[in-house]
């Protein structure tokens, strides 16, 4: 399963990174708004510290506002992704980057046919919400699971890529019903090497041994 942080923090990027397990950077526009820092030079910063996949999500709405957009930002680097939504126009603009060679991670998913429609398109990667539809009393884990029975039933190769989430529960269930990757904000990540029975164990460990033989 891979592993992308959730974020447009080059800080958080560094730190995650420096982990050795990060192999991609979701951004979209309210997280560089929350940066207040141009996008395109963010992303270039982003590329320069992460390898794997760097997906940048366009502004443009309408199909070819999308293209233009979307190829001006894949000329950053080469692991760019372009990030589009689960529209009618996305879908045509996904289609289009498919056509050129350019990977696409289709965002704002939140019905398995907006799924089935961006992988016929193409789409290296779907977003499917998991923590907003939680947020909004349907099950998200559902949503993924009906993902990967379609994408396997066809033999469809977009990676589902599970966005949205909120806590390690997420995490393991999206684990546990094979989403390809997984996009996770920072304060969550470092929860998962985090148990107290870790924490009392090993001090336990050094009080016992230094009771023994001093230090
Ligand atoms: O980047 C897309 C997605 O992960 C956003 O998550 O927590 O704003 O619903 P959230």
């Amino acid at each position: 399963m891979e592993l992308y942080i959730d974020t447009a923090n080059l800080a958080e990027i560094k730190e995650a990174h420096a982990m050795g397990v990060l192999d991609g950077v979701t951004t979209n526009p309210s997280l560089i708004a929350k940066e207040g820092i141009d996008y395109g030079k963010r992303l270039a910063e982003i590329c320069e510290v992460v390898k794997g996949p760097v997906s940048a999500e366009v502004i443009a709405t309408e199909y070819q506002a999308m293209l233009k957009e979307g190829r001006e930002r894949a000329k950053i680097a080469p692991n760019i992704v372009v990030k589009l939504p689960c529209t009618v126009d996305g879908l045509r603009a996904c289609k289009a980057f498919s056509d050129e060679g350019v990977k696409t991670n289709m965002t704002l998913c939140f019905q398995p046919l907006q799924a089935l429609m961006v992988a016929k398109a193409g789409a290296y990667l779907v977003s499917p919400f998991i923590g907003r539809l939680d947020d909004v009393a349907e099950d998200g884990m559902v949503l993924i699971q009906q993902i990967r029975q379609i994408y396997d039933n066809y033999g469809l190769k977009t990676k589902i890529l599970a966005a949205s989430i909120r806590h390690n529960k997420h995490m393991v269930d999206c684990a546990m019903v094979g989403a390809d990757v997984a996009t996770v904000p920072f304060n969550v990540i470092q929860q998962f090497m985090k148990h107290p029975l870790t924490d009392s164990g090993l001090k336990k460990f050094i009080e016992d041994y230094k009771k023994a033989f001093g230090g």
